[in-house]
């Protein structure tokens, strides 16, 4: 009988360890839009950060197997410090402003494995 992911989160012995992962890393940006008045990342900039970092990834060489996955994701819940990204396996949360800031997580964190500390948002902003 093989052993599931789920089985693993229950208290099985597989643990995925980051050498093992499909991807080396995984960014997510919030491209959560609120059509209601409310505030959310689309408001603030979340889909030209994620255009810049899929377009700069990938001239980069460093998307696919082995290397960085830029993903979309639905609200994060951390809509405070909008807009948002989030880096795994490290589970390092950016905000952005600029094609600046987003090009810097790139090189810096997403190629080399360097948090970009000048982004990083406070660990109690929630929603
Ligand atoms: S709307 Fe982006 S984190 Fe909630």
């Amino acid at each position: 009988m093989t052993e599931t992911n789920c089985d693993a989160q229950a208290g099985g012995s597989l643990a995925a360890q980051p050498a093992d992962s499909y991807y080396e890393r995984h960014i997510f940006f919030c491209l959560n839009e609120r059509k209601n008045g409310e505030d959310c990342c689309v408001h603030h900039g979340a889909q030209a950060g994620f255009d810049r970092c899929k377009l700069q990834v990938k001239a980069a060489g460093l998307a696919g197997p082995g290397q960085v996955r830029v993903n979309k994701a639905g609200c994060l819940d951390r809509c405070a410090a909008g807009p948002v990204a989030v880096v795994y396996p490290e589970a390092v949360w950016y905000t952005f402003v600029d094609n600046d800031d987003i090009d810097e997580i790139v090189e810096s964190h997403l190629k080399n494995g360097k948090v970009v500390e000048r982004l990083l948002i406070p660990a109690t902003l929630g929603r």
